[in-house]
């Protein structure tokens, strides 16, 4: 099955779950950094770092994903933040899974104030991202 997101580079969620997350990210003060696990084709990505106008005040964005979703899906996540005037070079990309990043994101200290799970959703991995 081809997904509607690589061809549309468009976000996966719904506009009434887009609304909620702009809403959560503009109506809180939060400066750690935020976490996307599974972004697609980094559509609601995008929506969530123009939540921040300005990149010199904007917290760092960081992504958990594997990049199997569909063929040259990094690629596509790049051209589509681009296309939103996103420089894709703040954004720290993590290839893989939670599992692999969340014993280095600790060693490092990395402290996230907004966590978006949306990769894998059967249950034993949305427990480890949740952890
Ligand atoms: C439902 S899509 C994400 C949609 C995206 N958040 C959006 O709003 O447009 C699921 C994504 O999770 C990724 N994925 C699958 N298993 C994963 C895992 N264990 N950890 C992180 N990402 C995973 C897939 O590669 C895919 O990009």
């Amino acid at each position: 099955m081809v997904r509607a997101s690589s061809q549309t580079l468009g976000s996966e969620c719904s506009a009434n779950e887009r609304q909620a997350l702009a809403d959560l990210l503009r109506e809180n003060t939060l400066s750690a950094a935020h976490l996307e696990i599974g972004t697609a084709a980094g559509g609601t990505l995008k929506e969530l770092i123009n939540c921040y106008p300005d990149p010199a005040t904007r917290p760092d964005f960081y992504v958990i994903d594997p990049f199997t979703y569909y063929p040259d899906q990094f690629a596509k996540v790049v051209r589509n933040l681009r296309s939103a005037g996103i420089d894709p070079e703040t954004v720290t990309f993590w290839e893989g899974t939670t599992h692999t990043y969340l014993k280095a994101a600790r060693h490092d200290g990395i402290r996230f104030d907004f966590v978006f799970i949306d990769g894998d959703h059967r249950h034993y991995p949305v427990l480890v991202d949740l952890q």
